[in-house]
């Protein structure tokens, strides 16, 4: 008999916060899937879109096995759209109090966090799921959240996405919206 051995959907990051905040989302949609924790080699590009996809493309070259992973930034509308795709650059080097010096004498502080999912099916299909939050930059930093959690305030909130904490975060969040299209369209198309 030709048994077809079912493969394991992977989700590559090596970020545990986001892998915990994509576990509750999926969970609750109800798409299995196993973590792999690692990094790997991002292509440089002004568009999130663009790195998803190709960083998907070359992990299933190398793991062939379908698999997602997740890019993300933010964008801070009086910076230009920076630091947008160089946000884990600009978060490890400058940080949130960097981000606060750069926008001191700033009055409009609006800025968008945006997801990308890539989900590469095979080396062809890579799909694209996209979730956007427009919002503002706080004027310091508030409670305690992982990366740019203490200085985003998401819509017409007035909490940062950390003094929300993960379960409120969870109903606005960019990544919410992203992993939800994703896991809708899994359901049916996956
Ligand atoms: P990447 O998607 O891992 O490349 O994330 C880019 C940068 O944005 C990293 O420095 C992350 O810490 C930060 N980041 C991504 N998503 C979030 C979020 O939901 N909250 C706070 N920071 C985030």
């Amino acid at each position: 008999m030709n048994q077809k051995i079912p493969s394991t959907l992977l989700f590559v990051t090596s970020n545990p916060n986001k892998e915990l905040e994509v576990r509750k989302i999926l969970n609750k949609n109800g798409v299995s899937f196993q973590h792999m924790d690692a990094n790997y080699q991002e292509i440089q590009s002004s568009s999130l879109k663009t790195i998803a996809a190709e960083s998907a493309r070359c992990l299933y070259e190398q793991l062939k096995n379908p698999l997602f992973l997740e890019d993300s930034g933010l964008f801070i509308e009086q910076l230009g759209g920076f630091p947008g795709p160089y946000s884990s650059y600009v978060y490890k080097t400058i940080g949130n109090s960097g981000v606060l010096k750069l926008m001191s004498n700033i009055g409009n502080r609006t800025s968008r966090f945006e997801s990308v999912v890539a989900y590469a099916e095979n080396h062809k299909n890579i799909h694209l799921f996209s979730g956007i939050v427009s919002g503002r930059i706080a004027d310091k930093k508030r409670g305690k959240g992982w990366g740019f959690d203490p200085i985003f305030i998401p819509g017409n909130c007035d909490e940062t996405y950390a003094e929300m904490g993960i379960e409120s975060k969870q109903r606005v969040s960019h990544r919410y919206i992203a992993f939800t299209k994703f896991s809708d369209w899994f359901k049916t198309n996956g």
